[in-house]
C-alpha cells in the first residue's frame, strides 16, 4: 500500500475532496445484518479516510452524511443514525484537535433534534481554531434546499436594499451558498456501484471529476482513497478548453 501512496504526485493533489459515502445498507445486509450494523461499521471508514486525507495534506474533505431525503427513512434507522452521529462527534472531537482538523457543517441543522443540533455545535466551536485539515459534514444537506435557501436569502436583500439584483454575478450566489468560503471540489468519489449525485453539491460540482467504485462504504480504506486520487491525477482537466491550451508548454494564441 506504501507504494500506491508513493505514486502519488503529492505536487498535483486535489485541495477539496468530496465523497458520498454509499452502500451501509446493502454492506449490512450481505452479511445478514441491519442496517444500522452497517452505518456503525461505516464510522470506521470515516476515521481511516480522514486520517488519510490529513496525511496526505488534501486541505478539504466534504463527507456526504445525511440527505435531506434521508428523513424519509424509517424512522428506527433515522433514529439510530442520529444517536450514532452524536456519539461519534463526542468520541472523536479530541482526535480531530490532536490532528489539528477543524470541522464544518453544512446542511439545515434546524432539521436535527436538539441534542444532535447542541452536540454538533459545540464541536464546531472545540475545533474553531484548528488550521490543518478541513472536515465538512454534509447534514441534513441536500443541494436543492441550499439553492432555494440562496435564491430566498438573495431576494430578501435585494428587497431590503442590500444588494442591486443588477450587479448579481457568480460570486454572489456563491457567497449565499452554504459553501461560501469553501473551494469547489476537484475529485468527488461515490462508493457502492450507483452512478449519480443525490443532490450533492449541484452547483458546486461543475467541473469536479467523478470518480465511482463498486466498494461498499464500510470496505473503503486508504489503499481506495489513494487508487481514486491516483485516477485524478491521470486526467485532463479542460474546463471548456482544448487539449494544447491546457497542456504546459504548448501555447495556443
Ligand atoms: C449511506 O449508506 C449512508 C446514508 C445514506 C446515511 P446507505 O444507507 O444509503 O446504504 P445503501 O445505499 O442502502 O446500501
Ligand atoms: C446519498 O445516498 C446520501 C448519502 C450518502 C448521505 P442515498 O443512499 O441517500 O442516495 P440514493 O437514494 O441512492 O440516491
Ligand atoms: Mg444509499
Amino acid at each position: 500500500m506504501q507504494d500506491l501512496k508513493d505514486t502519488i504526485d503529492l505536487k498535483r493533489l486535489p485541495r477539496h475532496i468530496a465523497i458520498i459515502m454509499d452502500g451501509n445498507g446493502r454492506w449490512a445486509k450481505e452479511q445478514g445484518q441491519d442496517r444500522l450494523f452497517g452505518h456503525y461499521h461505516g464510522v470506521e471508514s470515516v476515521r481511516n479516510i480522514v486520517e488519510g486525507c490529513a496525511e496526505l495534506g488534501i486541505e478539504y474533505l466534504t463527507l456526504y452524511a445525511f440527505s435531506t431525503e434521508n428523513w424519509e427513512r424509517p424512522e428506527k434507522e433515522v433514529s439510530g443514525l442520529m444517536d450514532l452521529l452524536v456519539d461519534t462527534i463526542r468520541k472523536e472531537v479530541d482526535t480531530l484537535n490532536k490532528n489539528n482538523i477543524r470541522l464544518h457543517v453544512i446542511g439545515n441543522l434546524d432539521m436535527l433534534p436538539p441534542f444532535a443540533k447542541s452536540e454538533m455545535q459545540e464541536a464546531l466551536e472545540m475545533t474553531s481554531h484548528n488550521t490543518g485539515m478541513n472536515l465538512v459534514m454534509a447534514l441534513s444537506y441536500s443541494s436543492r434546499w441550499e439553492l432555494v435557501n440562496a435564491v430566498k436569502n438573495i431576494a430578501l436583500d435585494a428587497q431590503a436594499g442590500k444588494l442591486d439584483a443588477n450587479n448579481i454575478t457568480s460570486d454572489t450566489l456563491e457567497n449565499y451558498l452554504c459553501t461560501r468560503n469553501i473551494p469547489d471540489p476537484e475529485l468527488m468519489i461515490r462508493t457502492s456501484g450507483d452512478f449519480r449525485v443525490s443532490n450533492f453539491l449541484l452547483y458546486q460540482l461543475a467541473y469536479t471529476e467523478l470518480y465511482f467504485t463498486e466498494t461498499r462504504w464500510p470496505d473503503f480504506r486508504k489503499k481506495n482513497l489513494y487508487e481514486a486520487i491516483l485516477d485524478f491525477q491521470g486526467r485532463e482537466r479542460r474546463f471548456g478548453k482544448i487539449s494544447e491550451q491546457v497542456n504546459k508548454g504548448q501555447h495556443i494564441g
